[in-house]
């Protein structure tokens, strides 16, 4: 027993948790950290051992994805971070609930909820402590805009959009695309300006009792003229209906056909992000765990970034998807189709593959940087912020991986690093290296894991969700009405959440948002800013962490000081995107 408590103390001190660390008097060596060889003392090989069998593959929770911890150390580990989370999150919502409470009661006092207008006072000086910036600037007032619905498609959900390619089968035709683009269907595709994002997959999924939800497929084009990206149509396949909707419909019909769009456009980035950086990079953790030593100095920068990293998916199983569930409340998908979809994109490769998810390499593969096909997309605003972001992480990246691996035999040598790459398998991660034998390999690993829990993660859920995907009234999460099957709605309000269903769903995203972390250590700026850790890694890294820090603050100040031009665009959107924003988003995966 005392062994255990030794061992369970030398894992949490290594991954304190900030929601209540555990402590103990034990302290750690502060000797450098160094990479593993075949001298290796005994004494690190026999701790390692010994974590190795403490540390085992468990079955995945929250939907069939990565194994989650559990062996004698793994186990308690894992448990200890849900427990702490659990709190700490129990205490958020029950703080949010008084914020929640005053909404309910403004929005009461003022009449109710009976035209779309009325959703901003949902916004107006409410959700003081859990919202208190509330929705990005313009997202209110411009959301009929199309360019906000199409630019949506380059900022807050990156992941889904391709351009479509010379020969691909085109899933449904726009009889007036020419009166629209300028172009016919066909002409936009053969010059390589039509994208689609297809969300027929959706439809498979049973609704709940009185919700409802479309599948929809949208098309989206780069303007010949202005060269602006924007949307062409959307089918929302309605079961029993093939209605194609365009700019061209009346007003009412195209935004519910826009609305129905964002919904199936926030339940697959929730299911993506589930899949994508949670189960990727804790498994990518696992293994490492199991691998390398606590003296290796990457298996610090891992517990640095994978802060309180077990926790998140039992929030996810417990508090969300669960029976009865927000889930299950407010979305016309019950929590297990949510488990469901996350498996379907988890093991069709999309969410989980590696290096094929690589930043750029995600991006070329859609068409959307590089392509060789069709003219370049004029603005791109995730790529734009996420470019700075991962160009900064690979920066340290490099500098680290340098001061440690003088060449590539020093790589080749580590037997720790080597035991990892091979544990990729029992491990099943998707889409590893398969070998590691260069520099460049290490740096892209670690750069990618670091890029998954911060902008990825940041992108698709945390803050992003009460600043922009989930607001009223443009992003429904659920339709209360049959959806149509016939144009001419008259009146959107039958569609829409109303007054209870409006507060549960600002209550549950504002659960994800954390406005106490602006400006504070938890940042990206701050990703590898923990002085007991650099002090065991010598000058180099040290310095490039300042750098690292010094640019993400530059940066973050730019993002800040984006306004709306003459043109009624901010950072060439009709609302201002900053989620990105270095000084704000968290380095870790946070929620
Ligand atoms: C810095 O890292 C050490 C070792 O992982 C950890 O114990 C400590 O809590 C971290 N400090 C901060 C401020 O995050
Ligand atoms: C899960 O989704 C698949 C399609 O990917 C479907 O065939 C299956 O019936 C679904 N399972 C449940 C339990 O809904
Ligand atoms: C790696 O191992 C080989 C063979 O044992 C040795 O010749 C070489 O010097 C080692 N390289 C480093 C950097 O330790
Ligand atoms: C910060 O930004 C300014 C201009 O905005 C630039 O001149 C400077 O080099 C940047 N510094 C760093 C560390 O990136
Ligand atoms: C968007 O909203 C902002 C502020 O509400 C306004 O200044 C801007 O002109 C709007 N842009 C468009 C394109 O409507
Ligand atoms: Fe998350």
């Amino acid at each position: 027993m005392p062994k255990m408590r030794y061992q369970l103390c030398f894992l949490l001190c290594a991954s304190s948790s900030a929601h209540g660390a555990v402590l103990s008097p034990w302290r750690r060596d502060m000797s450098h950290f160094s990479i593993g060889t075949s001298s290796s003392s005994s004494t690190r090989a026999s701790a390692l051992a010994e974590k190795r069998a403490g540390w085992e593959y468990g079955p995945s929770i929250a939907g069939n994805t990565a194994f989650y911890p559990a062996g004698s150390i793994g186990g308690p580990v894992a448990k200890a971070q849900g427990d702490s989370f659990e709190a700490f999150s129990d205490k958020l919502s029950a703080k949010n609930d008084e914020d929640a409470k005053a909404a309910q009661a403004s929005i009461v006092a003022a009449g109710g909820l009976n035209t779309l207008d009325d959703y901003a006072k949902l916004y107006n000086g409410l959700w003081k402590e859990s919202a208190p910036k509330g929705p990005y600037p313009g997202l209110l007032t411009n959301y009929t805009d199309d360019l906000l619905f199409s630019m949506a498609q380059l900022s807050d959900n990156p992941y889904k959009i391709v351009r479509v390619s010379k020969d691909a089968k085109l899933p449904f035709s726009v009889s007036n695309a020419d009166a629209i683009s300028g172009q016919t269907l066909e002409a936009l595709r053969s010059s390589g300006r039509l994208f689609l994002a297809d969300y027929l997959d959706q439809k498979y999924q049973p609704q709940s009792a009185g919700k409802y939800g479309a599948a929809c497929q949208a098309y989206f084009y780069i303007d010949p003229k202005s060269q602006n990206f924007l949307p062409l149509a959307i089918k929302p396949n309605v079961e029993g209906s093939d209605l194609v909707y365009t700019p061209r419909d009346s007003t009412n019909d195209w935004l519910l056909a826009k609305m129905m769009f964002n919904l199936n456009s926030f339940w697959y980035a929730q299911w993506y992000h589930l899949g994508a950086t949670h189960a990727v990079s804790e498994i990518v953790y696992l293994s490492a765990i199991r691998t390398l030593s606590e003296e290796h100095p990457v298996m610090a920068i891992l517990h640095r970034l994978m802060k309180d990293a077990w926790a998140f998916r039992v929030i996810g199983r417990d508090n969300l998807i669960n029976p009865g569930g927000p889930i299950d409340q407010l979305f016309p998908w019950a929590g297990s189709q949510a488990g469901n979809y996350t498996d379907s994109l988890y093991h069709s490769g999309e969410s989980s593959s590696f290096q094929a998810n690589y930043f750029e390499a995600n991006l070329k593969k859609r068409g959307l940087i590089d392509s060789s096909f069709g003219p370049e997309i004029k603005a791109f605003p995730f790529y734009r912020d996420a470019s700075v972001i991962h160009a900064a992480i690979r920066r340290f990246m490099t500098t680290f991986v340098e001061s440690y691996y003088k060449d590539t035999s020093a790589i080749v040598n580590d037997t720790e690093l080597q035991a990892w790459i091979h544990e990729a398998i029992p491990a099943q991660i998707v889409d590893f290296p398969s070998a590691l034998k260069d520099k460049q390999t290490l740096i892209d690993i670690l750069t990618h894991m670091a890029h998954l829990v911060s902008v990825v993660h940041g992108t698709l859920n945390t803050n992003a969700l009460a600043a922009s995907t989930g607001v009223l009234p443009f992003h429904p999460l659920a339709f209360y009405s049959p959806l149509p099957t016939a144009k001419g709605v008259t009146d959107i309000m039958p569609f829409m959440p109303q007054v209870e269903a409006a507060i549960g769903q600002i209550s549950l995203v504002v659960d994800f948002n954390r406005p106490t972390f602006v400006n504070s250590g938890e940042t990206i700026s701050h990703m590898f800013d923990n002085t007991t850790i650099l002090a065991r890694m010598g000058k180099e890294v040290e310095k490039a962490e300042q750098d690292f820090r010094l640019a993400m603050k530059n940066y973050s100040a730019v993002i800040r000081d984006r306004r709306f031009g003459e043109d009624g665009l901010c950072g060439d959107m009709p609302y201002c995107w900053t989620t990105l924003d270095p000084d704000t988003a968290s380095y870790w995966l946070t929620i």
